[in-house]
């Protein structure tokens, strides 16, 4: 099997994706028609020309406009199924999706309806697609601790469909330690833990959030390499970094795909993984990311077949099913 083949041939799970992030200009269109929203783009092809990024703050602008024309349960299922039938051209089994719910109650509408929505894409996925889901809710950094404990209270009585939180939005600036008691008191609730750090953020803040938010994963986390007592607790931890190459690339982390540190850095034996982060606005679903490595980074079978393997490794699964995905990985030529 060439490396193409083998990309699409295998089984995915994918850590680092928002949902929101996933709205492709033609469903915007259509739900902002339904809801009688009026959105600043004559056409498909004026959005698309709009997404020109020169660093995270000018993505999420739009990112954040975008999300205005999500009003009913039905907008944010059409969303979420929109994707999973991307996951499923993908070969993705299993996603753990991020939605951003302060973006929706800030603009008076339910958790509920959101959180709803989302999950009955997930159990539909489940049914008809045969992929596995979990959700994760972000807290916005860029909002105040106070916000993020009010949300949080927001979500207790959907403790049941949420397996994690996470920390999003505009990093320099929003530490993690802002979000620290915040953390604190989601992980006595039960949830998991995980926050981006170190995409535009030094590594400093990629410290606190291991050191003070106890995360299971780190989002993005490319500038970890900047810091070698750093590296050095990643690899001794074992502790995952969601990749996602192509957003990378889009919000001028990297300047050129050649210059990506993602195999650097399982060479050293730091648990990376693949992931879009916001496939719709940045050129690409998951597929497109491992093409994209692949061909500026010449990756070998061997390592696509590891950055598979770690996916599911560092997913929130079963350890059962963990083993079962490895096998099936390890049978591919
Ligand atoms: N929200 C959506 N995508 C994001 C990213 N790449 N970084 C921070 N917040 C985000
Ligand atoms: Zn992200």
């Amino acid at each position: 099997m060439n490396q193409l083949e083998l990309i699409q041939a295998l089984p995915k799970a994918e850590l680092h994706v928002h949902i929101e992030g996933t709205f492709e200009p033609e469903l915007m269109f259509e739900i902002a028609q339904r809801n009688h929203i009026d959105i600043p783009y004559k056409s498909v092809e004026e959005v698309k020309q709009a997404y020109n990024f020169h660093n995270l703050q000018s993505f999420l602008d739009i990112y954040y406009a975008g999300a205005n024309v999500l009003i009913h349960e039905q907008d944010f299922y059409d969303l979420a199924w929109a994707y999973f039938e991307k996951c499923a051209e993908d070969h993705v089994v299993h996603t753990e999706m991020f939605f951003d719910p302060q973006t929706h109650t800030d603009r008076g509408i339910a958790f509920a309806t959101v959180i709803q929505g989302l999950k009955r894409a997930c159990d539909d996925a489940q049914s008809k697609l045969g992929i596995s889901s979990h959700l994760i809710m972000c807290f916005l950094r860029h909002l105040s601790e106070e916000a993020a404990f009010q949300t949080l209270e927001q979500a207790l009585p959907f403790k049941e469909q949420i397996i994690a939180v996470g920390l999003d939005s505009s990093e320099v600036g929003h530490p993690p330690s802002k979000f620290e008691r915040v953390f604190a008191k989601a992980r006595e609730e039960g949830f998991l833990v995980v926050a981006h750090a170190g995409e535009e953020g030094p590594a400093e803040y990629v410290w606190e959030a291991l050191d003070l938010l106890r995360v299971n994963r780190i989002d993005h986390g490319v500038r970890s390499e900047e810091d070698p007592m750093l590296m050095q607790r990643l690899i001794a931890e074992k502790m995952p970094l969601t990749v996602c190459p192509l957003s990378n690339l889009k919000l001028c982390v990297v300047d050129d795909m050649a210059q990506h540190n993602i195999r650097r850095l399982l060479q050293k034996g730091v648990h990376v993984t693949v992931n879009s982060d916001d496939p719709s606005y940045f050129g690409g679903y998951m597929n497109d990311n491992f093409i994209a490595i692949t061909k500026a980074l010449n990756l070998s079978n061997d390592e696509l077949k590891q950055l598979a393997k770690n996916s599911f490794e560092a997913s929130f699964i079963p350890a059962a099913e963990k083993q079962k995905w490895a096998k099936e990985i390890d049978t591919l030529a």
